[in-house]
């Protein structure tokens, strides 16, 4: 008893030592982007913090780091009032509105010497305010109409650069407000992901930013990438200090995350001109999406005089960027069938230039968006180019219609192989249903091949484009019976070129598990979660086998995730599929530690009955291929008898002897996870 106190007594020290260490390396790399640790180093880390958790569900308070993966969802969100009213900003567009706003401010003080102001980026994404108690997070809420919000504390929390407990010296009670937002190459990665994965894209990511927050299911917005730069308070106990600058400072020491890079002190109107060009100039360079700049009175004692209007203070101003948005015409909608069959509507537009790029399409992502905009065919519309996203439309110009227009309509015939569409209930695209469709196959081998899956260097959108034409491939696996003879046929194909194909396709059969688990193009299972499922399962038959539960057990697998994996290697065309990547040699690689017990070499087998998944001669060559041996006796000297249908005197034999009896399904499963350890 004393001793099991003991052990529980030492797993609640080092389980805070953990606990510290991590918030320390999360400060460094989310808030200061300065890591002190390899990323390894850090999953370590955090792996030990679990290991106790497990062990200890109660050392899991809202404050642990392990809480950023997300919990249970929520039927809905409570509603949060602010303390004190979420003002917004009066907007201005060029140097001219600056200097009035300078001239206002000093005409209301009687104040004849220049004012300071501090420069600060306006970044686009969603405000939220942030309570801590005690130095601990107890709140995160959106702005809502100011005055009342959204509590979503639980979504809050799982983003890494929020502080879940203050550093240094940080008051009582203290309210940070920031713009949480998502870098756009973290967007752009995200929405090619989807773009492969043959879902919808999300249009911005100030939307995906907002869609991200007001998820129900916390764990959905644990593994989206979104990040925060905080800009001032809502409440702060004790003294505040004596200017906005400082005030960042404090808020950085605290464990904030502010955008210091894009900030400036400027002495007066003219500096605060100057850095508002040199902003703009910058902002095509910058991580992250920026619409203007925001000003501020500097000198805490000087906003305090200045007082606020009813939604705003007078003390600050947004002075916006010209948008980066034309008017165009929508001449014509075409569908895309994407990987997963997903049917997205794309408007062909009239061509257009916005700042410099010719814009000729845009996509309308799926029918919910069709309706939220009323887009219909030849209407005029504006289009929005953000950073360098895919454009956007931002709205119709409905007083430009002249009735000729036309409803775009939902097709419900798949465009590509004719076969029934259908949109399921909760889904915003309809799918085509057909299992031959050649344009799934198209972007499942596009996919497939891709450096990121199982990099088959020149398989290019051409090549596959004449291998379907010429019905040369018509699975995924057909590219592993590709021959010299049938590359022969394709139009301009030399020797050279074929052998080098070939050599090509040969190579990728030996993947890291990693890449084979993301080239085969699961729903919902980027190149993220691919090397998640390889590590956590080490093997395929493993990851075949999971169910439900296992995968939900996984951190940052949530449900649809899991689902679709488990309906995806339930379905019989993809069992069919990997049994022929394993009779094809398609051998994916993953970490040594799973395969050293299962190592195939110097045993024996006998195959016996009626094989139905591959020929007796296909089994024993990939028994030798691995290093082992086929027999066609058994003896003592057997180690292993796969056995099919029918099976006689040699399988009574083999149970009389205790020799372990394999399935077909048993064994494939054994050479695919004998192969994960052959390198690496
Ligand atoms: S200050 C009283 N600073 O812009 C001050 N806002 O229209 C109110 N925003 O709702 C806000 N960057 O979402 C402030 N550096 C910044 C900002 C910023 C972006 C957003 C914020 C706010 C809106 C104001």
């Amino acid at each position: 008893m004393a001793e099991e106190k003991h052990t529980l007594e030492q797993l609640k020290r080092d389980h805070e030592a953990l606990a510290q260490q991590i918030h320390h390396h999360n400060h460094l790399y989310h808030a200061l982007d300065r890591p002190e640790i390899t990323d390894a180093d850090y999953d370590a880390l955090m792996r030990r913090l679990l290991a106790i958790e497990e062990q200890y569900p109660e050392l899991a308070t809202p404050d642990s780091p392990s809480q950023r993966v997300g919990t249970e969802p929520l039927s809905h969100f409570p509603s949060a009032t602010h303390a004190n009213p979420m003002l917004s900003l009066e907007n201005a567009f060029n140097a001219q509105d600056l200097k009035d706003f300078d001239s206002r401010i000093r005409r209301f003080l009687s104040y004849d010497k220049e004012i300071e102001y501090l420069c600060e980026p306006k970044l686009d994404g969603v405000a939220v305010a942030l309570t801590y108690e005690q130095g601990k997070l107890s709140r995160g809420a959106t702005r809502g109409d100011g005055i009342t919000g959204e509590d979503i504390t639980q979504n809050i929390r799982t983003i890494a650069a929020i502080p879940l407990q203050l550093r240094g010296d940080f008051p009582e009670r203290l309210e940070v407000r920031g713009e949480v937002y998502m870098e756009l190459e973290k967007f752009r990665e995200l929405n090619r992901q989807r773009r492969e994965l043959g879902e919808q894209t999300y249009a911005n990511p100030r939307n995906l930013t907002a869609g991200s927050l007001r998820q129900l299911d916390s764990r959905l917005t644990a593994s989206r990438p979104l990040t925060i730069s905080c800009y001032g308070i809502g409440a702060l106990s004790g003294q505040e200090p004596t200017t906005h600058a400082k005030l960042l400072d404090k808020l950085q020491d605290w464990g904030f995350k502010v955008a210091h890079e894009t900030t400036r002190v400027a002495k007066n109107i003219d500096e605060v001109i100057q850095h508002y060009d040199a902003l703009q100039n910058l902002r095509d360079s910058l991580p992250y999406e920026i619409d203007g700049m925001v000003v501020k009175v500097n000198s805490r004692q000087l906003q305090l005089e200045l007082g606020e209007k009813s939604r705003t203070p007078r003390w600050a101003i947004a002075c916006k960027f010209p948008a980066r948005q034309e008017m165009t015409i929508v001449e014509s909608v075409r569908f895309q069938v994407g990987r997963t069959g997903a049917v997205t509507p794309v408007a062909n537009l009239r061509p257009v230039n916005i700042s410099g790029v010719t814009v000729s399409s845009a996509s309308l992502h799926n029918w919910d968006e069709i309706e939220r905009l009323g887009v219909m065919i030849g209407d005029t519309v504006v289009v929005e180019r953000a950073g360098d996203v895919i454009p956007d439309i931002v709205r119709v110009v409905k007083d430009q219609r002249d009735g000729s227009e036309q409803i775009i309509p939902q097709p419900d015939h798949c465009p590509a192989c004719g076969s029934p569409v259908v949109r399921e209930a909760g889904e915003v695209v309809p799918r085509c249903q057909g299992a031959d469709c050649p344009a799934k196959l198209r972007e499942a081998l596009k996919h497939f091949s891709s450096r990121s899956a199982m990099d088959i260097e020149g398989l290019g959108e051409r090549l596959i484009d004449q291998l379907l034409q010429q019905k040369l491939v018509q699975s995924l696996p057909d590219l592993y019976r590709l021959t010299r003879a049938d590359l022969f046929q394709l139009e301009r194909m030399g020797e050279t070129l074929a052998a080098k194909l070939l050599k090509a396709i040969a190579a990728s059969k030996q993947r890291a598990l990693e890449q084979f688990i993301y080239a085969l193009g699961i729903r919902h299972v980027g190149q993220h979660l691919a090397k998640l499922l390889s590590r956590h399962f080490g093997s395929l038959a493993a990851l075949t086998a999971a169910d439900i539960d296992e995968l939900l057990a996984i951190h940052e697998i949530g449900p649809q995730v899991a689902e679709s994996v488990v309906s995806f290697f339930r379905d019989r065309n993809t069992l069919k599929l990997l049994e022929d990547f394993t009779l094809l040699g398609v051998l994916p690689q993953a970490q040594k530690t799973v395969a050293e017990n299962t190592n195939l070499k110097g045993k024996t087998f006998v195959f016996t009955g009626a094989l139905e998944r591959f020929s007796r001669k296909d089994g024993e060559e990939l028994v030798e291929k691995q290093g082992g041996r086929a027999s066609g006796s058994v003896s003592k000297k057997t180690d292993y008898v796969v056995a099919g249908p029918g099976a006689g005197s040699k399988l009574e034999k083999a149970h009389k002897l205790g020799i372990p009896i394999l399935s077909e399904k048993d064994f494939l499963a054994l050479i695919e996870q004998n192969s994960a350890g052959v390198t690496t």
